[in-house]
């Protein structure tokens, strides 16, 4: 703050012309303490600012529920071996309390009880909110915010995060994960923003602008880590923690470009794939961790190993003979910081191979500085405790309502056959389906546990679906059958029996909680029981409305004839249930769009912007639903498409307009979205790519005008140098059902 405070005098003092003098001062001044901090430590304080354990490592035994520190160990990690970060919840959620008194006593401990008093740097996945203190706004999962397409949102709900952490005292989130989710299998898809790297890009970088503001260290910001740099999303197997197989042109052409954007939005850390790219670890490539992340991206915060993957180099990997080995390829390779987590051995060995001139001094001060510099960044040193003025903000009335509108914008209608949705609320209802009366199934992982699993543990007041639908259409109206669990049939005769009283069935099916390795499947497709409850229920007759709760498309092109309609609500959060029955009841009207491709069958999975011959005879690209896809109350109606120009040389703008009515009967958001097709280049081009979007929203009747300036960067790709390029040529815009010609000369 008090850096702010400096900037803005000079600012009002030589104008804005001076602004670049400013930062550079306070870049000077900061580098200065930095330096004057490393010069006076010791080997072994270096190396302990490089390492981090869990909080289990502190803590002692359990009490009601929740284990407290144990002060003797926290004197071994931080006195003893000087760790510098300390991470996660050991185990469960905890109150705003608990983590202030956690806090409290490590940085007591780190301040005045060390000889430099360095603060500990405490780091939380706060995935969907402050997914680890009781009580916090859990927002909907990333893939359901991308699903909005509001951008500003996403940054509000960083906004509101980085204050729920603080109001905990945690200053480090591990977040935002900009890995592309395009291979559905992995059961990280639902922590992702999709399968573009546009979204990813835009979302990713709104939500670190809006965790980090423009200065780190005011009260109310946390620090981000962007995640998992670099490839983690696309395994070959489908399965957690395997390798990928990227070309180089791929890599840059996709899947940097989010972490591109994010370091440009200023994340202060970076968190490593745990897994390899083509056969090298990504901990062990210097390649990608100092050429690619460093050089040519500019990233100048530090580097944190993810959860004992420096180990994992020696027994999993196989890259290393030993534990020492390891520690000396990752951090040679650029990892400034282990998640060690669990032992010193990180700490011993590093402190052996730098006595033994293995690793250099001098790439030890380079990784310290970099810790050093964020810990000073977000004022640490100045004010290492919690806040306890913010408790009485925490989880607001205001947030709670900004998480239901984020709910709401996110689920996306993806079906809706003569109108059945929405719903009249004087009709008798059937609800059906293992989804419909869980809070953890609409939150799944990295709620107040890590797999998110436990129920009891839940916030009662809030809703699940079927508590949702009651309030709707009146507890005597709703009939309340599971049917069927994940796994196998409870009593679908009785679901089925029930359905010749029901007027329409809303059937709930998705997948139970995960996050991580331990959501690994074999199959994509939707499991067997629950497609035979839709079977047979679809034989009543009666109107079937299917809700499905999923953090990654499973496949159902079995039973989507068989209902009327149905509606994605990925995993909407807190407020998921509540948003749900608004939806179906038509409180409120969908506008969210499907952040990847949804496909038709388990194998093949082919992303929009695929090449032609994806889609050429006999190929062909028929996915269940489309990229980009997501149907309203209202109708809405483009027109009016133009261009500025129809020629423009590669460094000129190009500004793109369209008009976009809502032409039909209620208010609604809608999604405009901008492609760009390069029709002939020397690397065979998408058919289709994102260019730009934005969330309009509109009453009947009214229209509005949109304009998107395109650039560059947005007509180059990748070429054979692997180096980005424009060549020369017909280009199309597409928006909607329009599309424009120009060309680059
Ligand atoms: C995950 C990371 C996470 C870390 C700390 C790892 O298993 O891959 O995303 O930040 O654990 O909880």
């Amino acid at each position: 703050m008090k850096k702010y405070i400096v900037l803005l005098v000079t600012l009002a003092v030589c104008g804005f012309g001076c602004e670049s003098l400013g930062v550079k001062s306070q870049d000077a001044k900061l580098e200065k303490r930095v330096q004057g901090l490393l010069s006076k430590m010791t080997l072994q304080e270096k190396v302990g600012q490089m390492t981090q354990v869990t909080l289990q490592v502190v803590a002692g035994e359990s009490e009601n529920g929740w284990q407290k520190l144990d002060e003797k160990k926290l004197r071994e990690a931080i006195v003893e071996h000087h760790v510098g970060s300390i991470l996660n919840c050991a185990g469960q959620a905890r109150t705003v309390d608990n983590w202030h008194e956690i806090i409290t006593t490590i940085q007591d401990i780190a301040t005045k009880e060390t000889r430099l008093g360095i603060p500990v740097i405490y780091g939380i996945d706060a995935i969907h909110g402050v997914n680890y203190t009781l009580g916090a706004t859990i927002f909907p999962q990333n893939i359901a915010m991308a699903a909005t397409g509001n951008v500003e949102l996403m940054q509000v709900s960083g906004e509101i995060t980085a204050f729920e952490m603080r109001a905990s005292g945690i200053p480090w989130n591990f977040g935002p994960v900009l890995g592309l989710a395009r291979e559905p299998m992995w059961p990280r898809v639902f922590e992702t923003f999709g399968e573009d790297a546009y979204i990813a890009s835009v979302m990713g970088a709104a939500y670190i602008k809006g965790l980090q503001g423009d200065d780190i260290s005011a009260p109310t910001k946390a620090a981000s880590c962007m995640k998992h740099y670099l490839g983690y999303s696309v395994p070959r197997s489908g399965q957690d923690r395997t390798p990928a197989y990227i070309p180089e042109r791929q890599l840059r052409q996709l899947f940097l470009k989010p972490f591109a954007a994010a370091v440009k939005a200023g994340t202060a850390t970076a968190m490593v794939n745990s897994s390899e790219i083509n056969g090298i670890p990504v901990h062990a490539s210097s390649f990608l961790l100092i050429e690619l992340l460093r050089r040519e991206l500019g990233f100048r915060g530090f580097v944190v190993s993810d959860w004992n993957d420096i180990n994992n180099l020696y027994t999993r990997e196989m890259v290393a003979k030993d534990q020492r080995d390891a520690v000396r390829i990752a951090v040679m390779a650029g990892v400034d910081m282990s998640m060690v987590p669990y032992d010193y051995s990180f700490y011993e060995h590093l402190v052996d191979l730098v006595e033994t001139g293995e690793v250099p001094v001098s790439r030890i001060n380079e990784a310290v500085g970099d810790i050093l510099r964020v810990k000073l960044q977000l004022g640490l040193f100045d004010e290492p405790y919690p806040n306890k003025h913010l408790k009485a903000a925490f989880a607001s009335e205001a947030s709670r309502k900004i998480n239901l509108k984020a709910a709401r914008q996110a689920i996306t209608l993806l079906k809706n056959d003569k109108e059945t949705l929405p719903l009249q609320r004087k009709q008798k209802v059937l609800v059906a389906g293992p989804a419909a009366n869980k809070l953890s199934l609409l939150n799944s992982g990295w709620t107040i546990t890590w797999q998110g699993e436990n129920e009891d543990l839940y916030p009662q007041e809030k809703k699940t679906i079927l508590e949702a639908i009651q309030d709707k259409a009146g507890a005597s109206n709703v009939t309340y059958i599971e049917g069927v669990t994940f796994d196998e049939e409870v009593d679908i005769a009785a679901a089925v029996s029930a359905a010749q009283d029901a007027d329409t069935i809303i059937a709930c099916l998705g997948e139970p909680t995960y996050c991580e390795t331990p959501g690994n499947i074999d199959d994509l497709t939707m499991s067997r029981p629950q497609l035979e409850l839709i079977e047979r229920l679809a034989g009543t007759g009666k109107p079937i409305v299917l809700v499905l709760v999923e953090g990654r498309p499973r496949v159902i092109r079995t039973i989507v004839d068989d209902v009327q309609a149905v509606l994605m609500a990925y995993l909407p959060g807190m407020e998921g249930g509540q948003a749900v029955a608004d939806i179906l009841f038509g409180d409120a009207n969908p506008s969210g769009k499907l952040p990847f491709t949804y496909p038709r069958y388990a194998s093949g999975y082919t992303c929009y912007d695929h090449k032609k011959s994806e889609e050429t005879a006999p190929n062909k690209f028929d996915p269940q639903w489309q990229f980009g896809h997501g149907l309203s109350y209202t109708s809405f109606a483009y027109s009016d498409l133009q261009l500025d120009k129809t020629e423009l040389s590669a460094d000129e703008t190009l500004t793109v307009t369209v008009t976009v009515s809502n032409s039909g009967k209620r208010p609604g958001g809608e999604i405009v979205q901008l492609y760009l097709s390069d029709i002939v280049a020397s690397v065979t081009p998408a058919v289709r790519s994102l260019k730009r979007f934005t969330k309009v929203h509109l009453q009947p009747g009214q229209s509005k005008s949109v304009t998107f300036v395109l650039g560059w960067d947005d007509f180059s790709f990748i070429g054979l140098d692997n180096k980005p390029v424009v060549e020369p040529g017909e280009f199309k815009v597409t928006v909607s059902d329009l599309s424009e010609s120009f060309v680059i000369r």
